[in-house]
């Protein structure tokens, strides 16, 4: 038997300050898209922003159905327009901003499993990284300069 020690890598920030001015840009996309989630079931609302390589913004929310698996998260959301409207784009970053409809959420909130999986298509698809910055409502903020680093054990079409 052998240990394998896989490791990963984040950056923390004590407050938007200390972002570059399009990390800065792409929060107030996100935080605008947010607005728009629908999440009667959860009240927990997402949006996120991503900046594509033409400088094109594409935003998301969470979009909630009373058949519960039918919702869709924010990234997704985002990701698969940005997919289905600038298919050969690529994707630099992507900004996001979740916490409870009512009250603080001052954590990082990262993108669950689900999303991960589906930015890691796009990821692998266009041989470049995409930077990940996530946020509560308040509070730091945490950026993956990769979807590798909140995914290290990648599943892609290489595999199949
Ligand atoms: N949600 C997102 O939009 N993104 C994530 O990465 C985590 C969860 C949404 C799904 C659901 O509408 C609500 O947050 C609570 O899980």
């Amino acid at each position: 038997m052998r240990h394998i020690k896989i490791e990963t890598h984040l950056f923390e920030f004590d407050n938007e300050n200390e972002l570059s001015e399009d990390a800065v840009h792409l929060f107030e996309r996100a935080k605008e898209a947010r607005l728009n989630a629908y999440a009667p079931y959860s009240n927990f609302a997402v949006g996120a922003a991503i900046l594509l390589a033409n400088g094109e913004v594409v935003t998301g929310s969470n979009q909630e159905n009373a058949s519960y698996p039918s919702g869709l998260c924010a990234e997704r959301t985002a990701i698969y327009y940005a997919g289905a409207k600038y298919p050969n784009i690529k994707i630099l970053k992507i900004a996001i901003v979740a916490g409870l409809l009512e009250g603080k959420t001052s954590k990082p909130i990262p993108p669950c499993g689900a999303c991960r999986q589906a930015i890691a298509e796009y990821e692998v698809n266009q041989q470049s990284p995409i930077e990940i910055y996530f946020k509560g409502t308040s509070g730091k903020i945490l950026k993956s300069n990769s979807l590798k680093n909140l995914l290290p054990l990648i599943f892609d079409k290489s595999q199949l």
